[in-house]
């Protein structure tokens, strides 16, 4: 039987990406996944019918997550469609980066609402459906950004460092309930987020890598669905990193 079998999964930003990949794992793994999109219903789309190919259940749902009222409709329709939700990925996330003095207030307030509002609005929902089955994983997408910082990105840091106190809150929370919260922290991976860097900035980056290489949004992946699984139960409050020994605690 695969690992997942009979598992419900909701990932945020699932059309594209990092989000894409975990999608298709977790479905190649078993579960049935609602892929959440904000603005690429085609690609969205694309990544359901991608999951149907592998003989999996998927279903596009859009949702505009900085929203609580969206997250909540998101996290309604897992459990509409299914009657539960076993595990919920807080992936969607935005870069606005900007020097301090040239970053607008607006761009602080994007970010800090799309990547770290969102975790909350859809934990938030997801705690409400699992407390009642006495099961859940959630799973935060943070950055080694917000472990050590990264100029030029104080909005992203910040929301991303937000995510790791919010992980490590909600676990202790949730635990009596059955319910692992855990954050997974990539470094450097290949996705239309990392493509508009300058060549100049991948060069220092690529030279920074232990293992040599750039991450695939397959290596997030991975460690996601090992957290998903139940072989991961006795895990919780944790923060994982996938960035090829990029930060090293
Ligand atoms: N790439 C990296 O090197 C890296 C490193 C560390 C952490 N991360 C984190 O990993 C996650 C995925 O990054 P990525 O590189 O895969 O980014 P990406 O390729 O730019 O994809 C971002 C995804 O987030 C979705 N999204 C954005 N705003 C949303 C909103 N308000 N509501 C719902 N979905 C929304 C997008 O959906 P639509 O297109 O439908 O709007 C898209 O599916 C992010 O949290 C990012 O911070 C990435």
């Amino acid at each position: 039987m695969a690992n997942l079998a009979d598992r419900v999964a909701v990932v945020t930003g699932g059309s594209r990406g990092i989000g894409r990949a975990i999608a298709l794992e977790l479905a190649r793994q078993g579960a049935a996944v609602l892929v959440n999109y904000n603005s690429s219903p085609d690609a969205a789309n694309e990544v359901v019918a991608a999951i149907e190919a592998l003989g999996g259940k998927g279903q596009a749902v859009k949702a505009n997550v900085a929203h609580l009222e969206e997250a909540s409709e998101l996290i309604k329709a897992a459990a509409d469609a299914y009657g539960k939700l076993d595990i919920l990925v807080n992936n969607a996330g935005i870069t606005r980066d900007n020097l301090i003095m040239m970053m607008k207030e607006e761009d602080w307030d994007d970010v800090l609402n799309t990547n770290l509002k969102s975790c909350w609005n859809c934990s938030k929902a997801a705690a409400r459906v699992m407390m009642k089955k006495r099961y859940g994983r959630i799973i935060n997408i943070t950055s080694v950004s917000g472990i050590a910082g990264q100029g030029g990105q104080t909005n992203y840091s910040a929301s991303k460092a937000g995510m790791i106190g919010l992980t490590k809150s909600l676990a202790k929370e949730l635990a009596a309930r059955n319910i692992t919260v855990n954050a997974v922290a990539p470094g450097f991976v290949e996705t239309d987020m990392t493509s508009v860097l300058g060549d100049e900035l991948l060069k220092k980056v690529d030279e920074a890598i232990p293992l040599g290489r750039r991450g695939k949004p397959e290596d997030v992946a991975y460690a996601v669905a090992f957290l998903a699984s139940d072989q991961a139960g006795y895990i919780t409050g944790q923060v994982l990193t996938v960035d090829g020994g990029l930060v090293m605690g």
